[in-house]
Parts: structure tokens; C-alpha cells; sequence
């Protein structure tokens, strides 16, 4: 079955949205498959955000996703890459609109890197390879 990578970031998770977030995950109809909270290392981060690299907000980005926990969810269903993107919603919680986490749950705190709660994959292909990352064991 279609499934995608999830993360709570570390704004996420120090604000207790967690139960929230996934609480949405859920109710739509979506299945958790493996839930882990975990310190990620450089290393790892660096990988998940290779797409980045030498982009102005890359160093930014993976100090804020250092500054705490962060909860990693593969949550699965037909249609769960698209979707859980349109559960999100824009990546600017400025612009996203009511309805979704980062809409609902969101704003801008003035800092360096968009600090918007939660990833979600963005084709099959990152799926797959961010699951991998992830959850190396599965
Ligand atoms: P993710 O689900 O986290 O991957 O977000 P996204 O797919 O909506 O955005 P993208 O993959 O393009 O960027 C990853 C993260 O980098 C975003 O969630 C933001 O935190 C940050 N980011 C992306 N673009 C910009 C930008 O133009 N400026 C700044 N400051 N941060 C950005
Ligand atoms: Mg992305």
C-alpha cells in the first residue's frame, strides 16, 4: 500500500502538537504503521535534505530540525503522499490556509528558517527513500 513519510518537527513536538497532528493523520483515515521519537543526527538530516544543500536556508533549516525531538511517522493508505501534503498545507504558515496543520496550527515567529511544523514526502520516489532514512529497519 502507498505509504509516506511524516515528521513532527522540533517546534511541533515542543508545542505539544504531536497527539494533534497525528490525531488529524487518523481521522482522516490514514493507518500509522511505525511511530518513533528520536534525537536525528547531522548525518541523518543532511541526507533527508540533500535536495537542499547549498541553498541559503540549508544550515538554518538543519539547526532548527536539531534544536529537539522529532516524532517520525509512516503512515499509509491509497493516496496518503498527496493527501497528507494537502493536510499540511503551504509550506509558509502565513499562507496556508485555514483547514490545514500549518493553518490551523501555524505562524510565522520571525526566525530564520520557516519553522511550520511537520514534512511530509513528495513523490513516491522521496517515500521510499525517506522511509529508508527513517526507519531503516522497516
Ligand atoms: P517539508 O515538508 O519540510 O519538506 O516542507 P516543504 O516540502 O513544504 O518545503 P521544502 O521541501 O521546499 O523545504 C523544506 C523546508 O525548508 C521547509 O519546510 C522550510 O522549513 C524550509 N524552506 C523552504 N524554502 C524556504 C525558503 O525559501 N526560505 C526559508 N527561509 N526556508 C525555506
Ligand atoms: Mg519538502
Amino acid at each position: 500500500a502507498e505509504r509516506t513519510l511524516v515528521l513532527v518537527k522540533p517546534d511541533g513536538v515542543r508545542r505539544g502538537l504531536s497527539g494533534e497532528i497525528l490525531r488529524r493523520v487518523e481521522a482522516k483515515g490514514y493507518t500509522l504503521r511505525a511511530v518513533r521519537l528520536l534525537d536525528p543526527a547531522p548525518a541523518l538530516l543532511q541526507k533527508h535534505y540533500a535536495e537542499h544543500e547549498g541553498k541559503p536556508f540549508f544550515e538554518p533549516l538543519v539547526e532548527f530540525m536539531l534544536s529537539g525531538p522529532v516524532l517520525a511517522v509512516v503512515a499509509e493508505g491509497e493516496g496518503v503522499i498527496p493527501g497528507f501534503r494537502s493536510l499540511a498545507g503551504a509550506t509558509n504558515p502565513t499562507d496556508a490556509a485555514p483547514g490545514t496543520i500549518r493553518g490551523d496550527l501555524g505562524r510565522d515567529w520571525g526566525t530564520k528558517v520557516v519553522q511550520n511544523l511537520v514534512h511530509g514526502s513528495d513523490s513516491p520516489e522521496s517515500a521510499s527513500r525517506e522511509i529508508a532514512l527513517w526507519f531503516p529497519e522497516l
